[in-house]
């Protein structure tokens, strides 16, 4: 289990510009030659273009960090998982916490988002995590649970493909991180759901994601049940996303 690739995605939530992102991926792609783990980038939609462009031929994956839950048709401003793969996006951010939060987006909203996405060979990550108040009530585990437990029921055997990022809502953008044991603890939580579910499990990507950094990632990674991140902040300086990745092996 410890052996398997670990996966470091960069998730750049609304933040980038046309010449922000041509330097940024350019400095990421020249430091990915020894990386030993899979690199992705989950970049706004309208930039998907650009930076298929810039990927073109290097090792770095890319991501969107949301996906329609429908095929086609009258949705204002959604982005659908065929459109996705038309940009040779690899990944799929589904049920961050900031569009649970903002968005209203349920339980069932983001399994069927991760539906869409498998039913195109994107890969959903799916976020699942516990806000400070259900932490502090003892609910972590039972949050994360029901979370999890929406998309595994909506996707059947396909569950084995998804990857999971374990992101404790008060650890998201706070520069407070979870301990390597308290991310532990619940990763060893999804991983026996996952088990219950796929006997695939064990080969499944259970990220970390909240205040990662290029200080703390070596520790969390150490985890056994810790198989790569999910990076906001840090993931927009090269020099910090690139320690991240370096501690990644
Ligand atoms: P952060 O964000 O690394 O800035 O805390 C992580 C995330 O929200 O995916």
């Amino acid at each position: 289990m410890t052996t398997k690739k670990k996966l470091i995605a960069g998730n750049w939530k609304m933040n980038g510009g046309i010449a922000a992102n041509d330097a940024l991926v350019r400095a990421v792609v020249a430091g990915l030659k020894d990386a030993a783990c899979t690199v992705a980038v989950c970049v706004p939609a309208p930039y998907l273009a650009q930076v298929q462009m810039l990927r073109h031929g290097t090792p770095l994956e890319l991501g969107a960090q949301d996906v329609s839950s429908h095929e086609q048709g009258a949705f204002t401003g959604e982005v659908s998982a065929a459109m996705l793969k038309d940009f040779g996006v690899r990944y799929a951010i589904v049920g961050h916490s900031e569009r649970r939060r903002y968005h209203g987006e349920t339980d069932q909203l983001v399994a069927d988002k991760a539906k869409a996405a498998l039913a195109h060979g994107i890969t959903p990550i799916v976020c699942v995590g516990e806000t400070l108040a259900e932490r502090e009530a003892g609910h972590t585990e039972e949050v994360v649970k029901r979370q999890l437990a929406a998309v595994v029921h909506a996707n059947g055997h396909c569950i084995s493909e998804i990857v999971v990022a374990y992101e404790p809502v008060w650890a998201i953008g706070t520069g407070r991180t979870a301990t390597p044991e308290q991310a532990q603890q619940v990763h060893a939580v999804l991983r026996a759901q996952l088990k219950a579910a796929t006997e695939h499990a064990g080969r499944m990507p259970i990220l970390y994601g909240g205040s990662m950094n290029a200080a703390n990632a070596a520790s969390l990674l150490a985890q056994p049940d810790i198989d790569g991140g999910l990076i906001g902040g840090a993931s927009l300086k090269a020099a910090d996303f690139l320690q991240i990745i370096a501690a990644a092996r």
